[in-house]
């Protein structure tokens, strides 16, 4: 009888991994995957099994920000509008989902995959796989480090972005004619395994460092290093209670807060919760990157001050042309050569331009060009 059952045992979990090793099972849901992301595999069954030389896999981070979706809707609807079967995946930010979701794909028969990665250096094995299946791998908006499988980047102008919020803080402040004064400033940033952050916030620093040096700006907490600013996962939760915190600690007395700068809406959100729980002199300069649509309804009500639009439908737009290239043998479009260096050498890479939104150009940048409805919007 002991032995029956042992042999049932090994049988069941024989067929478990090899189920697993086809890429037929269903995407098991990590314990951390919240209720929203249980069930996320955007794969119908007849798209895994239909890879009749055209399917495309695109491996997204996760759907608890607002726009990982629309990235992911968007390459979806336009790669199959130009003929292409797509295998779109969420990982709930779970980097061990992520890893397994590639190496579906790969099994899967998918002949490019487009990845936004959860932790550019966390893909290795996955990455070797599509390598020597020979499938080419574009980064998807944050660059994939330390791995020569990487063929091409599409992405923003990220240094860009940075230095636009950093412009905005100056010309919000009138830094250049400041005088004696001093306005007090603290910071924040995204994931530290996100290499978008060192763009984001070395750009953005490029621009205000010289106004620390001369003391312009001030720092009450000393926060000012990159490694210390971070915030894991990019989460909004995370960045409230270090504000939280932050304001206790050096606001708390009166001490006025001029200026936050976030180097996206999610963190910008988390902040705004915390000043709007823990603060209460004037409100400061805050800014943010996404116009995700709470952080636009915090600008329209004054609790942030401007975002870095990213359209994602140009850059869902520019990776399908890439895309189809890599399909027809052709070559995809590039417009730098020179700047992200992924660890293995320069990643040839598309840059779309980010662009500054306020209160003044929303409506015309959000609403009239169908990126959002005026419903969207309504508080
Ligand atoms: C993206 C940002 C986004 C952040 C958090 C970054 O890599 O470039 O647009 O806000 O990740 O998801």
């Amino acid at each position: 009888m002991e032995i029956k059952k042992l042999l049932a045992l090994l049988l069941a979990a024989t067929m478990t991994l090899s189920l697993a090793a086809c890429g037929g099972g269903e995407t098991s849901a990590p314990e951390s995957t919240t209720p929203a992301e249980t069930g996320t595999t955007e794969t119908t069954p007849a798209e895994t099994g239909s890879a009749g030389g055209n399917l495309v896999g695109v491996a997204m981070p996760t759907k608890d920000l607002q726009r990982w979706n629309q990235d992911g809707e968007n390459m979806k609807a336009q790669l199959e509008a130009a003929g292409y079967t797509v295998d779109l995946q969420y990982a709930a930010n779970d980097i061990p989902t992520q890893v397994s979701q590639i190496e579906n794909m790969v099994a899967n028969g998918c002949e490019v995959l487009v990845i936004a990665s959860i932790d550019g250096e966390a893909l290795g094995t996955a990455l070797d796989q599509a390598k020597a299946a020979g499938i080419p791998v574009i980064s998807y908006d944050r660059l994939i480090m330390n791995s020569d499988a990487v063929s091409y980047y599409a992405t923003f102008d990220n240094w860009n972005v940075g230095v636009k919020q950093g412009e905005y803080i100056v010309e919000a402040l009138d830094l250049e004619n400041a005088g004696d004064k001093t306005y007090n400033i603290e910071f924040i940033t995204g994931d530290p395994g996100d290499n978008n952050i060192n763009f984001f916030f070395d750009g953005a620093m490029s621009v205000l460092q010289p106004y620390l040096d001369a003391g312009t700006l001030v720092c009450p907490s000393g926060q000012t290093e990159k490694q210390t600013v971070a915030t894991a996962n990019w989460a909004s939760d995370a960045a409230q209670s270090r504000f939280e915190n932050i304001l206790a600690s050096y606001y708390a007395d009166g001490t006025q807060l001029d200026v936050v700068l976030a180097s996206n809406d999610s963190t910008a959100l988390g902040v705004a919760n915390a000043l709007a729980s823990s603060y209460t002199g004037a409100y400061p300069i805050l800014t943010g990157q996404d116009c995700d649509i709470a952080n636009v309804k915090n600008i329209v009500a004054g609790k942030q001050s401007m975002s870095v639009f990213k359209d994602t439908r140009d850059l869902a737009a520019k990776t399908v042309e890439m895309v189809d290239a890599l399909m027809k043998g052709s070559e995809p479009p590039i417009n730098d050569t020179e700047t992200y260096d992924n660890g293995t050498g320069i990643i040839p890479s598309y840059l779309c331009e980010p662009v500054v939104c306020t209160t003044e150009n929303y409506q015309e940048l959000l609403v009239d060009s169908g990126y959002y409805t005026e419903a969207d919007l309504a508080s």
